[in-house]
């Protein structure tokens, strides 16, 4: 297992297969992109496949989610999905995705054996879309979100950063357009995990901010704790359900204490909280020929080693180096 020194037991491996993306979130990178990783720093698909393996058969993970940067960037992502679809025991699948190019791969990947999908979007106006991700595809992610419903992999969650004076009026209006769809909507407090280390406390749209505003339109009833389980989401049932909404408040209200997450990143490091500062090397060891054993050894080491919190409350906190688009969600 995956323990940790606060007793917490990782179930939940998060691999990110790219750290490109073809959109530039402005709470996320800068609008010239990032220094990618090259590609003899990636982990191969078969790398990532045998990753996956030891975790799911060595060290009880049951839920793998890939992410980026944009997953779907990633030209392998159909294979790896269907060799994961085949290992015993076989883990839930799920995908982070801003739905650009889900259009035509959802049906595909659903045959791969991927079971859900999250699609981050912002904004249900075209233009503000543009503002918010400096790219013009607010169609192709509504289409990808189509695609997904009619694909099966459901429910469709869908991710919602807001941020002030852009998107921060929209909270009803995105509630009431996911409830029309069968989307399930989440809206995440922004992140001090933006390339740019432009993220202040002061500006971030809070939970209780989020919660005041879908209010003036829903009522909202809390799904309560004992179904939360180590989801990072609290629910609220909307004007008595059967819909919810989520909302991700790792700031204000950090559930760090529930966390059972590990992460590796593409180029094959373990990291132990989105916010961790340090990294354990798995890619050394893959390429070093180390058997199964001594790279489980190896993650699990790194595991005891986590961290209880985030630190974003502590004075010396400091950004990780990593920003979000290099770790995945
Ligand atoms: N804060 C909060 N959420 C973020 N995301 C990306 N950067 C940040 C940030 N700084 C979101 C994306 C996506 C998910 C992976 O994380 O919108 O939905
Ligand atoms: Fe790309 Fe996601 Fe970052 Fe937006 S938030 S630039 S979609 S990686």
């Amino acid at each position: 297992m995956l323990i940790d020194t606060y007793g917490r037991v990782a179930t939940d491996l998060r691999v990110s297969l790219t750290d490109r993306c073809n959109l530039r979130c402005t709470y996320c990178m800068p609008e010239e992109g990032l220094q990618w990783l090259a590609k003899p720093d990636l982990l191969t698909d078969d790398e990532i496949v045998r990753l996956i393996r030891i975790a799911v058969t060595e060290l009880g993970i049951d839920e793998v989610r890939f992410t980026g940067g944009e997953p779907l960037l990633r030209p392998g992502l159909t294979g790896i999905v269907e060799r994961v679809a085949a290992l015993t025991p076989r883990p839930q699948m799920s995908l982070t995705t801003n739905g650009i190019g889900l259009e035509r791969t959802a049906a595909a990947l659903r045959e791969a054996g991927l079971d859900r999908v999250n699609v981050s979007l912002d904004t249900l106006r075209p233009d503000v879309f543009q503002t918010m991700t400096r790219r013009k595809r607010h169609g192709d992610v509504l289409r990808g979100l189509a695609a997904a419903h009619a694909a099966g992999l459901t429910p469709v969650k869908v991710n919602t950063v807001l941020m002030r004076g852009l998107n921060d009026d929209e909270a009803p209006d995105l509630l009431a357009w996911a409830v029309e769809n069968s989307y399930e909507l989440r809206f995440i407090e922004q992140m001090p995990l933006d390339a740019q280390h432009g993220w202040k406390r002061d500006g971030m749209i809070t939970a209780g901010d989020i919660l005041a505003s879908l209010r003036t339109r829903f009522t909202l009833t809390p799904e309560g704790e004992e179904k939360r389980g180590a989801a990072p989401a609290e629910r609220w049932i909307v004007d008595g359900g059967p819909h919810r909404v989520g909302v991700i408040a790792s700031v204000t209200r950090p559930f760090c204490r529930a966390c059972d997450r590990t992460r590796l990143t593409a180029d094959g490091q373990v990291r132990t909280c989105l916010f961790a500062t340090e990294e354990t090397d798995l890619r050394s060891a893959l390429r070093s020929d180390a058997p199964d054993a001594e790279i489980a050894r190896i993650w699990k080491l790194a595991m005891w080693g986590k961290k209880a919190g985030s630190g974003l409350d502590d004075p010396s906190f400091l950004q990780p180096e990593r920003p979000m688009s290099a770790i995945g969600g």
